[in-house]
């Protein structure tokens, strides 16, 4: 008889790059050291009142299913979500997702069959490597540079790696982890490529409205005749400081597609019933709590840019939106650095925890010397969070 196995799929399947320092976190946190958290996306704001309210007075004596589609009033919120920003669809166009993460998930597996691929460039948001190794799909990387910025290369690099199994681009704009404003070129570029080439455009906007200095991201769904191939992926978690409600949506206007993610969410049953309902009157209405919270880390952005600016050796360019930053350290290697962090070094027992940013490329031996910061702070932790790298960058060198 057969071994007992688990499947290929499972093995080739990354860990999460930015739980595995965890344990030495929670070590360095036993030991009395207070660890300030630049490694994780998880916003410090609190949720709005809006929200919290709605799921501590929700009404209902049961906790029915929703339909795999979504709650009516969530579908009428996302699609009202989407037309106070222009963009054209309709109820029909929209389905209820677990997050943006289940908006991937089911994007990825309606476009691309196993072998399949998705170009994307990186450094990328690691989730991505994890569900193409869910679905058997193949990430091509293109490669963009801590240098300028991380700015997209030019079409005829990105044409190189299209091949007759590639099925999509990925774009995650403004970015995580780069914190990168693609400019209105760089999207007409991809636009044009998807086009020419007949591809999808997996449009992850998780981070849409988080954009600084007065600037906008060109959306993909301005380009009428990309529409067809344009699938947009959308969450609350971010822009409404709401990441555990796992509220988030696929958008499309191509039916197929839509017709396939239904049935994928048949398969799930539904989203959570309270969540869902919560986060309706600020998609109804988000441009002003959004406002604020651009507000919030723009001026977060400044703090760590000119904190970071202090680090002898540092190199990086100014992020535009989102909430992350990538920089060069003069380390000789992030991973080993940022584990030192929390295994070794501590200043009037406080020390930080950042992600190396090798986790965030698919190609070996990229990122060994850029770390990822979320500034998920405020601004005096930041500063010393900052601080403590720059205490921590020097004292690792001399122990080298
Ligand atoms: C680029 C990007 N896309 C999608 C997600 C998914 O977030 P959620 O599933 O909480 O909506 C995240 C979360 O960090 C992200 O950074």
């Amino acid at each position: 008889m057969a071994k007992i196995s688990i499947s290929k799929r499972a093995a080739v399947t990354p860990a999460s790059a930015i739980r595995k320092l965890v344990p030495f976190a929670d070590t360095a946190k036993k030991k009395g050291i207070r660890v300030y958290h630049l490694n994780i996306g998880q916003p410090d704001l609190p949720t709005p009142p809006e929200i919290m309210n709605l799921i501590r007075k929700f009404p209902d004596k049961t906790l029915e299913y929703a339909p795999s589609s979504g709650m009516p009033e969530t579908v009428s919120a996302w699609t009202a979500f989407f037309q106070n920003k222009g963009f054209p669809y309709k109820k029909e166009d929209i389905l209820v997702t677990s997050g943006g993460s289940e908006a991937l998930i089911f994007t990825v597996m309606a476009i691309a069959d196993p072998g399949d691929e998705i170009i994307v460039f990186e450094p990328f948001y690691t989730s991505y490597a994890i569900i193409a190794a869910m679905s058997n799909v193949i990430l091509r990387p293109v490669r963009t540079h801590v240098e300028d910025g991380f700015r997209l290369p030019d079409k005829k690099l990105i044409e190189n790696k299209i091949n007759r199994k590639t099925k999509a681009l990925i774009l995650c704009n403004p970015n995580n982890p780069t914190g990168t404003l693609y400019t209105d070129e760089e999207v007409r570029m991809l636009a044009d490529l998807a086009l020419k080439y007949n591809l999808f455009i997996i449009s992850d906007e998780t981070y849409q409205e988080i954009v600084f200095d007065g600037k906008k991201v060109l959306p993909f769904s301005n380009f009428k005749d990309l529409l067809p191939q344009l699938v947009i992926t959308d969450s609350v978690s971010k822009r409404f400081n709401s990441c555990g409600a796992r509220v988030g949506c696929v958008a499309s206007r191509n039916r197929e597609i839509m017709a396939a993610i239904l049935k994928f969410a048949q398969g799930r049953l539904s989203v959570a019933t309270v969540d869902q309902l919560a986060v309706v009157p600020l998609l109804n209405n988000h441009e002003d709590y959004v406002t604020g919270i651009r507000k919030i880390y723009q001026n977060r952005r400044d703090t760590v840019v000119r904190e970071l600016e202090k680090i002898e050796g540092a190199a990086f360019r100014t992020p535009m939106g989102a909430f992350y930053i990538i920089p060069t350290l003069p380390v000789d290697d992030s991973d080993r650095f940022a584990q030192y962090l929390l295994e070794k070094f501590s200043d009037k027992k406080e020390t930080v925890m950042i992600a190396p940013a090798t986790g965030f490329y698919k190609t070996p031996e990229l990122g060994r010397k850029e770390i990822r910061i979320a500034y998920v702070l405020e601004q005096r932790k930041l500063e010393r969070a900052i601080d403590l790298l720059n205490i921590a960058v020097r004292q690792y060198n001399r122990l080298k």
